[in-house]
């Protein structure tokens, strides 16, 4: 990965308390060293067996920009960003092929035979018993990855927007997989903010936080 060379990066639990959803952004570039970083930093995600399920499309033509917008409502982030990060996610990456997870790991000696001979039976079985869900359990690896990408962005200098206001069926047409099972998990434009914006806050803890069981409010 290469280092961080131009900015001071701020440090985790400072990106997540800066960062906010920026909805209008100048049309400045992001460089494209910076770009690289920004993209390995999001697929160092961890995922569900490690299978990396999402297929992740870096918008950055004008008509397709154009096009994108049009899908998401008119948002206009989508226009201003240099780019938008679309996260679909593949139910059926886990049916696939999987030599390339088993023999990278197997080079980092991260895995080793036994785990790789455990996971030629544990994955395609998981697979098999999630039915329906495997829609669902993709859509999970490429929002982790998602959440990755916003708070690297943040954290080197960028701003983004996760973004839930979009067609399905026509952003798939607009990234070119309009007959494939891919599932848009969500869109991320990434650029330079415009305009700041303030934290809307967030309730108290003892609304959503519990100890235990529901209903025990956790009292910090
Ligand atoms: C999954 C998700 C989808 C969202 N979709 C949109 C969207 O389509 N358009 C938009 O302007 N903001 C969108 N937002 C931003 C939220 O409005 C914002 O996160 C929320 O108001 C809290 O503000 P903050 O992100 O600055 O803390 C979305 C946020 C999330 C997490």
């Amino acid at each position: 990965m290469s280092p961080i060379t131009q900015i001071q990066a701020l440090d985790v639990p400072s990106a997540i308390v800066q960062r906010r959803s920026i909805k209008t952004f100048k049309t400045d570039p992001i460089a494209p060293d910076l770009l690289k970083q920004l993209v390995e930093l999001t697929v160092a995600a961890p995922s569900s067996f490690n299978i990396q399920s999402w297929q992740i499309v870096l918008v950055q033509d004008e008509a397709q920009k154009a096009a994108l917008s049009a899908a998401s409502w008119n948002q206009k982030q989508i226009i201003e960003a240099p780019v938008t990060f679309v996260f679909a996610a593949n139910p059926h990456a886990g049916e696939q092929d999987l030599t390339p997870i088993y023999e990278q790991a197997l080079k980092t000696g991260a895995w080793n035979e036994g785990t790789v001979n455990y996971f030629k039976n544990a994955i395609p079985q998981f697979q098999a018993g999630l039915g329906d869900k495997r829609r669902e359990y993709a859509i999970k690896d490429a929002i982790i990855a998602s959440t990755h990408l916003v708070l690297a962005a943040e954290s080197l200098g960028l701003s983004t927007c996760f973004m839930n206001g979009w067609i399905e069926e026509q952003v798939k047409a607009v990234i070119g997989a309009e007959d494939s099972d891919l599932a848009i998990a969500v869109l991320v434009p990434v650029g330079y903010a415009a305009e700041p914006r303030l934290n809307p806050g967030r309730l108290p803890l003892s609304y959503n936080v519990s100890v235990d069981k529901i209903g025990n409010p956790y009292q910090a």
